[in-house]
């Protein structure tokens, strides 16, 4: 009885964890989203535009700017890291080029532990999602393209630092 009523304890802890930490990633106040468009394979990996979008109303993030970093699963490129200013309802983006990686959608592995900070602010990310490939319209706009895969992954603001 007394087991039985400690596994309940443990369980009631676990779906409470587990409920707090997906909750922390829907906020009133916003999130950050980012975008990981696979553009083209490379001969050991890929290239891709990275952008982070800040769809939070009131916070904004200033100079020096906001930072990402992530950890690769197998041997790719160092933990990569990149910034910007962000002002609300803005987006900002650069391409990174990504070697040992896999060459296929098939082969290839998600980043984790997705870090995103501001100067003064931490944030807390999601895992990384496999989502509908973007769209994009070409330069000459009669024609429409997809990213190859598309990958989000949400942060939103934790606390200040
Ligand atoms: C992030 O914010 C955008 C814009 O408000 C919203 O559409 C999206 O659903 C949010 N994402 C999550 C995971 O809450
Ligand atoms: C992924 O993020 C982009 C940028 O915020 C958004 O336009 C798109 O709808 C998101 N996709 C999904 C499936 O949430």
């Amino acid at each position: 009885m007394e087991s039985l009523f400690s596994a309940m304890i443990v369980l009631l802890l676990v779906s409470f964890s587990c409920f707090t930490s997906s909750e922390a990633l829907t906020s009133n106040n916003g999130n950050i989203t980012i975008k990981w468009d696979f553009m083209s394979w490379t001969p050991d990996g890929y290239v891709a535009v990275v952008t982070a979008y800040n769809y939070q109303k009131q916070r904004s993030i200033g100079s020096p700017g906001w930072k990402m970093s992530w950890r690769w699963t197998r041997k790719e490129i160092a933990n990569c890291c990149k910034g910007g200013v962000l002002k609300p309802g803005l987006e900002s983006a650069f391409q990174i080029a990504v070697g040992n990686a896999g060459d296929s959608v098939k082969t290839v592995r998600m980043p984790v532990n997705f870090m995103f900070t501001a100067p003064k602010q931490q944030y807390l990310c999601g895992p990384t999602k496999n989502v509908r490939p973007t769209r994009f319209i070409t330069a000459d706009k009669r024609r429409m393209t997809r990213a190859l895969m598309t990958w989000n992954i949400t942060c939103v603001f934790h606390k200040a630092t």
